[in-house]
């Protein structure tokens, strides 16, 4: 899956519903704060974060709140827009800019590094995630951690369970179709979106992850 393809996929379609679909930033904020909190993530070096996929701020936001300089990358100008507009004056300073070039952007001692939510699924080859877990440790500075997070596609859904229904309201119902490949899986976003006197139009895009599914590639 080319950088261009994933960034052109959030802009053009994915990043209008993205905090909606996830069930509200308000909501997805208390999570990580709980989760942050129940794994004692804290400043206790350097203070500096970086956010690697930061999206709409659902990680960006807690970390900063716990007294984390913040540094957030993304590809999608509208997800970053969209945390800047949220942050509320936490510190977080954002980079809008492939993840793969986060050393770029970072000062030499870096305590915590999230990629969280799925964002690793989205790189384009098992090398590309090898070279980001070795700039990782590279750039992690001692007692320095890495927090990675998504989903585990290794077992094969099958039949009407590969359609798994995300959310709905009044306006908007939106639905994921996977489709199982050899080394990949192929997430189908099926939105239906009601229009003021025209009934409902249907939009249908499709999404690659590149995935592993073979099951002794694994990363924690
Ligand atoms: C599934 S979202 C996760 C967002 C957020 N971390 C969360 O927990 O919901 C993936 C995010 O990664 C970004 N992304 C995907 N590939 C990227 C890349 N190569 N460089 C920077 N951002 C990338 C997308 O624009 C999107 O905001």
């Amino acid at each position: 899956m080319m950088i261009s393809y994933v960034k052109e996929h959030y802009e053009k379609h994915l990043a209008k519903y993205y905090s909606w679909m996830s069930g509200g930033l308000a909501k997805k904020i208390e999570e990580n704060r709980r989760f942050f909190k129940d794994q004692h993530v804290q400043p206790r070096g350097s203070g500096v974060a970086v956010d690697l996929g930061a999206g709409s701020g659902f990680q960006s936001i807690p970390l900063a709140e716990l007294g984390f300089s913040v540094i957030a990358i993304d590809l999608s100008k509208n997800l970053l827009a969209e945390l800047k507009k949220n942050a509320k004056g936490v510190p977080i300073e954002i980079v809008n800019d492939d993840l793969l070039n986060f050393p770029k952007h970072c000062p030499a001692r870096i305590e915590l590094v999230v990629c969280m939510g799925d964002t690793l699924t989205h790189l384009n080859t098992h090398q590309d995630i090898r070279h980001l877990l070795t700039m990782i440790y590279n750039a992690l500075e001692t007692g320095g951690r890495v927090i990675l997070t998504f989903r585990d596609l290794t077992t094969e859904l099958r039949g009407l369970d590969r359609f798994i229904p995300i959310r709905n309201d009044a306006n908007t119902i939106f639905t994921c179709f996977l489709d199982y490949e050899k080394d990949y899986v192929k997430v189908h976003d099926i939105i239906y979106e009601r229009k003021k006197t025209i009934g409902i139009l249907k939009k249908v895009f499709l999404k690659k992850f590149a995935f592993f599914r073979n099951g002794q590639e694994k990363f924690y």
